[in-house]
C-alpha cells in the first residue's frame, strides 16, 4: 500500500489483508525488520489514542520516530503543511502520519514521494480508526459481511462515522445511522433509525461523541436527556442481542452518549478497540514502509551520484 488517505481508496482485499496481519501480529507472529526506517507523526489537532498508539506501534516495530511538535516547529512562522511535509521528505523521513483540521488536507500532498497515513482530517475521514474497528468486529463476531451495524450520535461532524459507513458497506455490512436530526449528514446514502430500533436488531452499536469543539448544538442539553433520547444505557444494553457489541472510538462523554456502567459493561469492546489500535497501526506501517513506501532508494541514488 502506497498511502492510507481515506477508506475510499482501500479495496476489500486490502482491508482483509490488513486485518489478518494485525491479528497475526497480536498473536505474536514476527514483525518486519524496519529498524532502518524513520517516521514522523504530525498532529495539528489534539489526540490521545491515535497519536500514542502510533508511537507504540512505531516502538514495537523498532521504527525510528523523529519527534515533531507543531507548536515549536516553523508552522508557528506560517510554514505551510506542504512545505513542512516536503522538508521532512527531504531530510529522509520514510513516511508521515498526519492529523489535520482541514478536510482532505492530503490532496495538497499528492506530489510527495513518501507515504502519508491519514490520522484524521477534519470531519472527513479517519481510516486507521475504521480499520481497527473492523478488526475488533471481526475478532469478536468472526465476520463483517451481513452484520447489521448502527453508528449513533454526532454523524455530521464525525470522520469515524464517514470512514466506517464507507468501509463497512464495502465489506458487505448493513449500515444504519441514528441520532439527533440536527447532527445528521444527509449527503450520505445511509438510512436513519431510532436508537431503540437499533438496539433491537443490530449486531453492533457504535456510539459517537458530540463534538462540542466543532459546533455548539446540544451543549446546553442536560446529559440525562441526551442519553434518554439518543444514547446507550444499561436498560438498552440489556435489550441488545446476546452477542451484540457496543463500540466507541473515544474520547467518551460519560453519561451523555453512553452511561458509566456500560463503558466497561459485558457488551463493551471499547478498550479492546484501543488495544487493537496498536496492532492495526503496526500492520499499516509495515504495509506502507515495505518496498514502495521507502525513501531509501532516493538517498541511495543521491549518494551514488556524489561518489
Ligand atoms: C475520534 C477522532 O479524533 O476522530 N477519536 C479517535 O481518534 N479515537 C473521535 C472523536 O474525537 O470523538
Amino acid at each position: 500500500m502506497k498511502n492510507l488517505l481515506s477508506m475510499e481508496h482501500v479495496t476489500p482485499n486490502e482491508i482483509e489483508a490488513l486485518i489478518t496481519r494485525a491479528i497475526d501480529i497480536k498473536h505474536g507472529r514476527p514483525v518486519m525488520k524496519l529498524n532502518d526506517k524513520t517516521v514522523v507523526n504530525l498532529f495539528y489537532e489534539n489526540s490521545t489514542r491515535t497519536k500514542l498508539s502510533f508511537e507504540m506501534a512505531e516502538k514495537k516495530l523498532n521504527v525510528e520516530r523523529l519527534p515533531f511538535d507543531v507548536s515549536t516547529s516553523s508552522v508557528s512562522k506560517g510554514e505551510s503543511l506542504y512545505d513542512t511535509c516536503k522538508t521532512l521528505e527531504a531530510i529522509g523521513a520514510d513516511a508521515l502520519v498526519v492529523r489535520h483540521p482541514d478536510n482532505k488536507y492530503y490532496e495538497e500532498l499528492e506530489h510527495l514521494n513518501i507515504p502519508i497515513i491519514n490520522g484524521g482530517d477534519g470531519s472527513g475521514s479517519h481510516p486507521t480508526q475504521s480499520l481497527l474497528d473492523m478488526m475488533t468486529i471481526y475478532e469478536n463476531l468472526g465476520r463483517i459481511c451481513g452484520l447489521k451495524i448502527a453508528i449513533v450520535g454526532d454523524i455530521k461532524h464525525s470522520r469515524v462515522a464517514k470512514s466506517n459507513a464507507e468501509a463497512l458497506t464495502k465489506m458487505g455490512a448493513e449500515v444504519y445511522f441514528s441520532g439527533p436530526v440536527e447532527l445528521q449528514d444527509n449527503t450520505l446514502n445511509i438510512p436513519y433509525i431510532g436508537i431503540d430500533e437499533a438496539v433491537d436488531f443490530c449486531d453492533v452499536i457504535m456510539l459517537l461523541r458530540v463534538q462540542h469543539e466543532r459546533h455548539e448544538s446540544y451543549a446546553q442539553m442536560p446529559k440525562a436527556e441526551y442519553n434518554a433520547l439518543y444514547g446507550m444505557n444499561k436498560e438498552r444494553m440489556d435489550n441488545m442481542k446476546p452477542d451484540a457489541l457496543i463500540m466507541h472510538p473515544a474520547p467518551i462523554n460519560r453519561n451523555v452518549e453512553i452511561t458509566d456502567e456500560v463503558v466497561e459493561g459485558e457488551k463493551s469492546v471499547i478498550f479492546e478497540q484501543m488495544t487493537n489500535g496498536v496492532f492495526m497501526r503496526m500492520s499499516i506501517l509495515e504495509s506502507v514502509l515495505d518496498g514502495e513506501g521507502s525513501n531509501n532508494h532516493a538517498f541511495e541514488k543521491r549518494y551514488a551520484v556524489t561518489q
